[in-house]
């Protein structure tokens, strides 16, 4: 498959990276283009050829994947009828991204930069006009970035926008509170950084790859019924469920007017 990224930032470099490293012998370089000329940010990475413009890159290509800021994606003047467009950006409707590039096999789905070391979370929706070919393309194309799923919800994205898109996202700020409580009770901040860092990348490991889910954690530690069946009441006794769903429902309305 001929491939164009257009946006080679944090997302659309990091997930050009990966699908370079990663690409079939004898498959097409991959074409990219931001806004500046060549030598970009991915200039000599082997298996990507960089164009001169966002509309060079797009000439020929199947799959166009958009990586732009929202609200830059309008003034880029692609035309690319024939293309299965797949976008990767914040609050850009289906509809739009159909009027914008003249698509109709049209995908918009959610990703995040944790593509590079295949960690990313890649839900999708696609146009009625996304043949069974394309999902076929659309899942060689995501899998190598981590765990993906076609839904059935247009809504969903915003959310997984929030929720899955920037990396660690609103975890960094859960971590955040650990570390100062951490160093509020006596740890050194040095001490307390490396103790939190090692929790997450051991919870991600027991959580994201074991074979419990997190309601099931949760109960196994309170049937427990140790120290941290303690804290653990103590927290689903404290208002965490509501801050989070603030947390959630401001990044989706946010969603909605990104693109302006
Ligand atoms: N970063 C994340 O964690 C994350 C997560 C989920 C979704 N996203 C989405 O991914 C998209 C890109 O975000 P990012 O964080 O990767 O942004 P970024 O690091 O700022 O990179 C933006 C890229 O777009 C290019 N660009 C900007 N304006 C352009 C224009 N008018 N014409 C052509 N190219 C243009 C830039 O070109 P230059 O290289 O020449 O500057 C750069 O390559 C956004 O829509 C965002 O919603 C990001």
């Amino acid at each position: 498959m001929r491939l164009a990224i257009v946006g080679t930032g944090m997302l659309g470099g990091a997930i050009a990276r990966r699908l370079a490293a990663t690409r079939a012998p004898g498959a097409p370089d991959i074409a990219v283009a931001g806004r500046g000329r060549p030598p970009g940010r991915l200039a000599g990475v082997p298996g990507i050829r960089e164009a001169a413009t966002p509309r060079a890159a797009v000439a020929g290509a199947e799959i166009v994947l958009l990586a732009v800021p929202p609200a830059e994606v309008a003034a880029l003047g692609l035309d690319c009828p024939g293309a299965l467009v797949v976008s990767v950006m914040a609050g850009v409707p289906l509809a739009r991204l159909g009027a914008i590039t003249g698509a109709a096999r049209v995908v918009r789905a959610m990703c995040s930069p944790a593509a590079e070391q295949g960690l990313a979370y890649t839900p999708w929706i696609a146009t009625e006009f996304v043949t069974d070919e394309d999902r076929a393309a659309l899942n060689d194309l995501f899998a190598p970035l981590g765990a993906a799923d076609e839904v059935g919800d247009e809504a969903l994205i915003d959310l997984f926008t929030a929720l899955t898109g920037p990396v660690p996202g609103i975890l960094a700020e859960i971590a955040r509170v650990l570390i100062a409580e951490a160093e509020a009770r006596g740890a050194p901040p040095e001490v307390a950084d490396r103790a939190v860092r090692q929790l997450f990348l051991a919870s991600g490991e027991v959580l994201g790859r074991g074979a419990l889910g997190a309601a099931d954690h949760v109960r196994a530690m309170i049937d427990y019924a140790g120290t941290t069946a303690a804290a653990l009441e103590s927290l689903q006794a404290a208002p965490l469920r509501p801050a989070l769903a603030g947390a959630l429902d401001a990044a989706i309305r946010r969603a909605g007017n990104i693109a302006g």
